[in-house]
């Protein structure tokens, strides 16, 4: 199983990812400022108004999470890294979290992690696990948001198989991913063999109806002149009734 998520360098640059300001994820006037507050934007595609029960699996540090949090009355985020689990129950419990920012090279300052306004995190609770492997007991849920995480698991189709029991019937799914298959997370005959879209369509059809299909930029910021620009495929799905 993959390591790399525990580093301290992907928990700096996640926390910049998912609470940074934009004048810090993008110091620069001609960048891409639209690719910022990706975690926020992959939960606006849920149809509007409250729900009961949400989970966030590969939440990473939680902003996501915190998003649902808004309009859900419990919020569960999943995800394998101990250290970014670690990151996001501390935000949860003490509210802020300081971390080294890196302008260039080894000069570092320091930036603080806040939880956004209107989240809940009293509702919320974050669990180390792995979402090929979710816990029986789970239950099932209103709305399921899996952002950026498929293309970092050694077996998708494992998670593909549990979501029909995980989303209630009439409960949706976000699911988003940049389709970046790397044989170093998925070994290649568990990946796609073609486009991404129609294997999701082939997996996910059985038990959900797609609703909306667009594209998200995302910007993960590794240094103050270094950028990696990213684009997600994002889908909604509708649980069938049966
Ligand atoms: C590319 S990051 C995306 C994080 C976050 N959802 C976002 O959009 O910013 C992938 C995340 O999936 C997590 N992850 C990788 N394998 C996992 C697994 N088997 N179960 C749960 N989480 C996993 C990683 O620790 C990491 O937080």
């Amino acid at each position: 199983m993959q390591t790399t998520y525990e580093s301290d360098q992907l928990l700096s640059e996640y926390l910049l990812m998912h609470y940074g300001t934009e004048q810090q994820l993008m110091p620069w006037g001609f960048g891409p400022k639209e690719a910022i507050g990706f975690p926020v934007r992959t939960v606006s595609h849920f149809p509007g108004g409250t729900c009961q029960r949400a989970l966030d699996l590969g939440c990473a540090v939680g902003r996501s999470s915190f998003e649902l949090s808004k309009n859900a009355d419990s919020v569960t985020g999943v995800d394998f890294s101990a250290n970014f689990i670690a990151a996001a129950n501390h935000l949860r419990t003490v509210g802020s979290l300081d971390y080294p920012l890196r302008e260039t090279g080894h000069q570092i300052t320091t930036a603080t992690a806040s939880l956004p306004t209107g989240s809940h995190p009293e509702i919320c609770q974050f669990l180390q696990g792995d979402a090929m492997h979710l816990p029986n007991n789970l239950g099932r849920f209103d709305r399921v948001h899996a952002a950026n995480l498929i293309c970092r698991l050694t077996e998708p189709e494992k998670l593909l198989r549990r979501l029909p029991e995980l989303v209630r019937p009439g409960g949706h799914l976000v699911l988003a991913t940049p389709c970046t298959w790397l044989d170093a997370f998925t070994p290649r005959d568990c990946q796609p063999a073609g486009d991404t879209f129609d294997w999701l369509i082939s997996q996910l059809t059985p038990a959900f109806d797609l609703q909306r299909q667009c594209d998200e930029p995302f910007l993960i910021r590794e240094t103050a002149r270094k950028f990696q620009w990213t684009v997600s495929l994002v889908t909604l799905w509708e649980r069938r009734a049966h």
